[in-house]
């Protein structure tokens, strides 16, 4: 992730990410789902810029209303869960701008929660290793281990085993933005183990080699299913994706978001200029973004 140190405060930019492969292969006694996923990240960012506060108090400030600022935030429990873990005295005033869509699929709570761990470690001085970090962030959720291995990664277990992959060349692609959101547990609630799942391997290696075509046509998402018999609409919206003719197109994560992969930034923008005005019917949100995890100059993604 991007970091601007200023010795007393510092700013990190946080990605988005997106799967382009997810199977589910099993149910775990821990309730949770044990999975394969190729997660990208994606180059759109949430800005975080941290104090250092002596006191060891937390205060944490975010442009959006809707989004709580509690001690439940994300965010602040990786602060408390850094702090109690180093044995560290120190505190921090945080400010969050968000740009990441919530509920949708796009891992702005996690990557959130990365960056926390990844700030206050440097601010703090705590020292800890990336791998120490990481294993912290798995506590507070499964998809926070990626964002230790960006921009690729092959992620198994619930999530949290991470594989970094090399990304052979970045994607176009093309956010759809429903005005729904869905929650992560109430998605997983409906799935239905496969029989014979998915491997994923020829996307994975079309990923590596750089071939755009094949990972648009090998796109795969269980959660896709379960996410539509919740909410048809995600269905719908693939397929007015789908008309569009990119390489492909699906869900992200357990929704509500979905992508289109395209084959290079004149494409991506000619589908986006295409599905405007019917997203702005269904009030939908698009935008074209590139994978990757670096902002171009700090100016993280507007
Ligand atoms: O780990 P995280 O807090 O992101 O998970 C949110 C919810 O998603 C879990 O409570 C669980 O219901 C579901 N989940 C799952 N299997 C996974 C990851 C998440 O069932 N591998």
């Amino acid at each position: 992730m991007k970091l601007l140190d200023r010795g007393s405060s510092l700013t990190i930019w946080a990605p988005a990410k997106a799967n382009l492969f997810l199977e589910i292969l099993g149910k775990r006694t821990d309730g949770y789902h044990e999975l394969a996923t190729l997660m990208v990240a994606v180059a759109l960012f949430d800005e975080l810029s941290f104090a250092d506060d002596p006191s060891g108090s937390f205060h944490l400030e975010c442009d959006r209303p809707d989004l709580s600022t509690g001690p439940d935030n994300l965010i602040l429990r990786a602060a408390r869960l850094l702090q109690t873990r180093t044995g560290c005295g120190r505190g921090a005033r945080i400010r969050l701008v968000k740009r990441i869509p919530m509920m949708a699929g796009l891992a702005g709570g996690s990557s959130d929660a990365a960056a926390t761990l990844i700030a206050l470690d440097r601010l703090w001085q705590t020292g800890l290793k990336a791998e120490e970090l990481a294993s912290l962030g798995a506590e507070l959720g499964s998809d926070i281990p990626f964002f230790f291995h960006l921009p690729a990664a092959w992620c198994t277990g619930r999530g949290e085993k991470v594989e970094p992959i090399r990304l052979a060349r970045p994607l176009d692609l093309v956010l759809l933005l429903p005005s729904f959101g869905l929650g992560t547990a109430a998605v997983y609630k409906q799935v239905r183990l496969p029989r014979d799942p998915e491997t994923g391997a020829d996307i994975r290696q079309a990923l590596e080699a750089g071939d755009v075509e094949t990972v648009g046509s090998r796109l795969f998402n269980r959660l896709e299913e379960a996410a539509t018999s919740i909410e048809p609409r995600v269905e719908e919206y693939r397929r007015r994706l789908e008309q569009e003719k990119p390489a492909g197109a699906r869900m992200s994560g357990s929704g509500s978001s979905l992508f289109a992969v395209c084959r290079d930034p004149e494409e991506a923008a000619r589908i986006a200029r295409a599905i405007e005005p019917w997203a702005k019917e269904q009030q939908a949100r698009v935008l074209v973004a590139r994978t990757g995890h670096l902002p171009d100059d700090g100016s993280a993604g507007d």
